[in-house]
């Protein structure tokens, strides 16, 4: 698949359901209202649409939320998709996670065939945990990497950097996530969801100023290191581990995407940062053969916008978009 910029898309995103066992502020409103069932797409469904996108060039497929290891019988989906893997036609299935149900899941997985895991980890002080997740428990997912680490799952932690919360803690995130050989990789917060009309100014944090405080401690050297992903990695010299950024605002990398979202309501999403969307539910049940679900596939690739319109300042109190972050899973 092909987009009007002459990217090609090979990696799909797929939000399998939007409720989550946390509240991170940044994500959620803490009252949030979940979609009815009815409206979201059975584990079955779910794999037609994904094996849709693999027989039309997709290659990685990760799993992501809402948490999606909260939705019942998830393994089943897994299992499913791990096919495409044996197959050859697949070259990863992966997920990101929260990493609350990793202890219970990450054998499993890793039998299916997942290789990697990322897992959304912002400080190692169980307290701020507890208030940047509304109510999670740091321990539980401590024991989730010590799982997925035992199964043999390469990790990486994602941090969403915010300012005045977690800033001060990089040196020794850094120090935590290499001394267990996991990569770490720094987000900036970005514009989205309706939450008490703030516009995430006061937490923003551009990377390119928490790079120029972690040289201050730590030798960075640029790296051709890529996961298909949009951070971009250094090693760090001191302790041999690798550290990413990801800075939709600061250094935009919409150039080279790569990638769609599928929620669980069937509905497609061509970029992270716009609200043109396909609904892929309507020609999924209209017929069991799948031209009709592949020709709106393609309807919806050709129509892929440039990139998103995220910017954050004093100017702008509304979020570039609108819905959460859990909607569309990253
Ligand atoms: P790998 O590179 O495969 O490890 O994963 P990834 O970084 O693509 O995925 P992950 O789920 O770990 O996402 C990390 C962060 O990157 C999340 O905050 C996502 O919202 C953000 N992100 C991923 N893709 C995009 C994108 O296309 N645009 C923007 N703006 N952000 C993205
Ligand atoms: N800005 C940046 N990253 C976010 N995430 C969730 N909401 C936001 C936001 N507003 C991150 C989570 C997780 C990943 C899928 O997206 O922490 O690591
Ligand atoms: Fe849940 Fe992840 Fe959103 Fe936090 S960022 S509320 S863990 S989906």
């Amino acid at each position: 698949m092909i987009d009007p910029f002459g990217r090609h898309i090979t990696y799909l995103r797929v939000s399998v359901t939007d409720r989550c066992d946390f509240r991170c502020v940044y994500c959620m409103a803490e009252d949030m209202t979940f979609l009815p069932k009815a409206e979201v797409l059975s584990l079955e469904e779910l794999e037609r649409l994904c094996t849709a996108f693999v027989r039309r060039g997709v290659r990685k497929l990760r799993m992501t939320g809402g948490e999606p290891l909260v939705r019942k019988n998830v393994m089943s989906l897994f299992r499913g998709l791990g096919r495409h893997l044996e197959s050859g036609a697949l070259e990863e299935l992966t997920l990101t996670t929260n990493g609350s149900q990793l202890a219970k899941y990450a054998r499993e997985l890793a039998d299916i065939g997942v290789r990697r895991v990322n897992v959304s980890m912002d400080t190692l002080d169980a307290t701020k945990f507890r208030q940047i997740t509304r109510w999670g428990d740091l321990d539980q997912v401590m024991r989730g990497l010590d799982a997925a680490q035992q199964a043999g799952l390469h990790i990486k932690i994602n941090a969403v950097a915010l300012r005045g919360v977690n800033d001060m803690e990089f040196e020794e995130l850094i120090r935590f996530s290499h001394g267990r050989g996991i990569d770490l990789v720094l987000i900036e917060v970005m514009p989205m969801g309706e939450i008490g009309g703030e516009n995430r100014l006061d937490q923003y944090l551009p990377l390119s100023l928490a790079r120029t405080n972690i040289a201050r401690h730590f030798t960075l050297t640029e790296t051709d290191y890529r996961t298909g992903g949009p951070a971009r990695y250094f090693k760090v010299e001191e302790t041999g581990g690798r550290l990413g950024f990801i800075t939709p605002l600061t250094h935009n990398f919409c150039e080279s995407c790569n990638r769609v979202r599928l929620t669980c309501t069937g509905t497609l999403y061509m970029c992270l940062g716009q609200e043109d969307a396909a609904d892929l539910r309507a020609p999924l049940r209209a017929s069991d053969s799948d031209e009709l679900l592949d020709k709106a596939i393609d309807a919806a690739i050709a129509r892929k916008p440039k990139g998103h319109d995220f910017m954050i300042d004093r100017r702008h109190t509304a979020p570039a978009v609108p819905r959460h972050m859990s909607v569309t899973g990253g």
